[in-house]
């Protein structure tokens, strides 16, 4: 079965050809970030107006690079939502019409579902359950995975997602907008240490984040050293010592958290996906996890257990349409007719 992904839930227009034999055989992405720059942050009128005009062209492509034709298309999968409501809509309406055309039925995906299952993309494809650590711009959330479609919140930020603090927090230091990239590569020349920022709700007993108070505190050392350099310039050095801080903060939270969802749950193997999941620190903390159970009454504590860490492709963790089309393939038994295509801006995955 060949599946038709779309994904236009923001600023990314994906599209992708994926085979429930062979694998993904295509995918093409435009990415209107240039556009939206001049603005600091996503305009939602031209982000719709612009996924109208690439879905064709990007669609005609997929299908040029995978050496087939729309006869060949079996179905078409579509982020239905979360997201912004136009943006939504043109990926909707070009899914239901041309799946309309071709008589195929249509896949309303769930845009984190497609970011949770992206691992499974890669060569080495974790195995059910396991733990997601889902990290983008609009969330961050932990999530117990069973199955496709056995999903259990575990908890997520009450305030800011993680890429959304580094977003702001990259504003703030007078970085181009989208910041959340270059933030992490000045982090790379930060000296460790320079600069300590709070761990909110690092030793909370559940497993619920939050980010904004963070952004705070980086406000707060920004006019601390502006006021000491009376400039409203921040040297070089010290921006990277606080991109630096910032990062270690977020990671620091961020694998605390995994690691409780792993031992709540009892599961050793974990996910993650979403934008922040290119981040080398994220990668880097992660990558060598481990969870150490606490003693049974009375006991010893069982020594360290590893855990198996997978990340998506360095392409699949940002927005695309790979994930859709997958996520889409994973779900082909429940299709629905074509027509009638509501989106969800709002739609929790569980
Ligand atoms: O998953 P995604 O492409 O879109 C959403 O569904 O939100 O994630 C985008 C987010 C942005 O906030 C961006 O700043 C962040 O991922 N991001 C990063 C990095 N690359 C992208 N955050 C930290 N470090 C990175 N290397
Ligand atoms: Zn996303």
């Amino acid at each position: 079965m060949l599946v038709l992904g779309i994904e236009s839930s923001c600023d990314e227009t994906g599209v992708a050809l994926y085979d429930s034999a062979r694998g993904l055989l295509a995918h093409e992405l435009h990415t209107q970030m240039a556009m939206h720059a001049e603005y600091g942050g996503v305009v939602p009128e031209l982000a719709s107006r612009d996924h109208i005009r690439r879905l064709v062209p990007l669609t005609e492509a997929a299908l040029q690079a995978a050496g087939k034709s729309y006869a060949d298309i079996d179905a078409v999968a579509f982020t239905q939502g979360p997201g912004l409501g136009g943006a939504l809509l043109a990926g909707a309406s070009f899914a239901n019409a041309l799946a309309f055309a071709l008589g195929k039925p249509v896949i309303p995906v769930h845009h984190l579902e497609g970011h949770l299952l992206s691992p499974l993309l890669a060569d080495e494809r974790p195995e059910f359950p396991f733990v997601a650590l889902l990290v983008s711009g609009g969330h961050s959330q932990l999530m117990a995975v069973r199955d496709v479609g056995d999903y259990t919140l575990l908890g997520e930020s009450v305030d800011d997602a993680a890429g959304e603090a580094f977003d702001k927090t990259a504003k703030l230091l007078g970085l181009p907008y989208p910041g959340g990239a270059k933030l992490s590569e000045l982090a790379r020349l930060g000296t460790p240490g320079a600069f300590v920022f709070p761990r909110p709700m690092l030793h909370s007993p559940d497993l619920q984040m939050s980010f904004s108070g963070l952004k705070t505190a980086v406000l707060t050392a920004v006019q601390k050293v502006r006021d000491e350099t009376g400039s409203d310039n921040i040297p070089e050095q010290t921006r990277n010592d606080i991109c630096r801080a910032f990062q270690d903060a977020v990671v620091e939270v961020l694998a605390a958290k995994a690691q409780k969802a792993l031992l709540d749950t009892g599961f050793r193997t974990l996910v993650v996906a979403g934008g922040v999941g290119a981040n080398w620190k994220l990668r880097e903390v992660l990558g060598g996890l481990s969870v150490r159970p606490p003693a049974a009454k009375g006991g010893k504590r069982p020594p360290a257990e590893q855990v198996q860490v997978f990340f998506p492709p360095l392409e699949y963790c940002t927005d695309n349409g790979a994930m859709i089309a997958f996520a889409g393939a994973m779900h082909l038994q429940s299709v629905q007719k074509a027509g009638g295509f509501g989106v969800k801006p709002r739609w929790p995955l569980a």
